[in-house]
């Protein structure tokens, strides 16, 4: 059987923790680190292409942002990261896949109040290969998700490392038979995907995708695409829409750093549109790459 710590890299994976570089079988965190403790980090996850990650600043803002939102210190400066962040992706030799980050509040006595003396925060970072085949194949065909209660915590707009909400839901979501789970608040209305943002192109050819608030995570891929759409002239609207409207959507599709825009061609076990991947999708999805810088 494949190891997870083989899972791929030409020369064997390469994690970088605290300064160090090193063999992704060996890179540990302390047992006290505030992260394992208590949840208390947050992640960002980039897309790499060709060498390239992919909307760079735009991870980096929202990583600083979380951070500031905790109150936890940069662990560097943004040009120090980028520099790491490169170093992992030549170290790994991967041209594509993705590049995962974490800051932790760092190792410390346990106690829930942040110590008034932070210690160094963790910073973390790992790379792996993409299944591209799998991808190309949800792109192709597009996928189907299950609707779950979001039941998480009221500052959905940090991306914490506490995902247990979003993990039960995406289980639940798996064994259902769909790729996603689409997450509905307690009046009816979707907020986002387990781990992507949601979006649906109403009967009047508007794209609708919900408000930003601390009901979701602010995607990187949401922000980069609405650029995208404005320039190509789509019409868009950031605004809370129901399950039904989901339902009676022409198209839908979810967005994330690890898969662009994949159509949703069933809600629940209900077609969406006539059941294929949407022509307004995959035209975001030529405008989203072209901005990206993707290929
Ligand atoms: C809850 C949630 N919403 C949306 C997204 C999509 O964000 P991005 O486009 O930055 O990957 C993610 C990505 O992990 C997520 O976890």
């Amino acid at each position: 059987m494949k190891k997870w710590s083989d899972t791929r890299a030409p020369g064997g994976r390469i994690a970088y923790v605290n300064g160090r570089y090193l063999p992704h079988g060996q890179a540990m965190v302390h047992i006290e680190d505030r992260a394992l403790q208590l949840g208390d980090g947050i992640y960002e996850v980039t897309s790499v292409i060709g060498f390239a990650p992919i909307d760079e600043e735009a991870h980096l803002d929202r990583m600083e942002r979380s951070l500031r939102e905790l109150g936890i210190a940069m662990p560097m400066g943004r040009p120090a990261l980028k520099l790491v962040m490169r170093q992992m992706i030549a170290r790994n030799r991967l041209a594509d896949g993705l590049l995962y980050l974490q800051v932790t509040r760092g190792a410390v006595r346990r106690d829930h109040v942040p110590p008034k003396d932070p210690p160094r925060p963790t910073l973390i970072m790992t790379m792996r290969a993409q299944d591209m085949t799998a991808l190309a194949a949800r792109m192709d065909k597009g996928i189907a998700v299950s609707t779950q209660p979001d039941i998480r915590w009221g500052r959905c707009d940090i991306k914490t490392v506490q995902l247990l909400p979003n993990l039960l839901a995406k289980q639940a979501a798996k064994a259902a038979g769909a790729f996603e789970a689409w997450l509905v608040d307690r009046d009816g209305y979707v907020t986002e995907g387990a781990s992507t943002n949601a979006w649906i192109v109403d009967q009047d050819g508007t794209v609708v995708t919900r408000d930003l608030s601390n009901a979701i995570l602010p995607g990187v891929t949401r922000r980069i695409m609405l650029e995208a759409m404005a320039e190509g002239q789509v019409k868009v609207a950031e605004r809370k829409f129901t399950l039904t409207d989901a339902l009676n959507a022409r198209e839908a599709f979810i967005s994330s750093a690890t898969g662009a825009a994949v159509p949703v061609v069933s809600i629940d076990g209900k077609v969406i549109g006539n059941g294929a991947p949407g022509p307004l999708t995959q035209r975001i999805y030529a405008l989203y790459a072209a901005r990206a810088g993707i290929k």
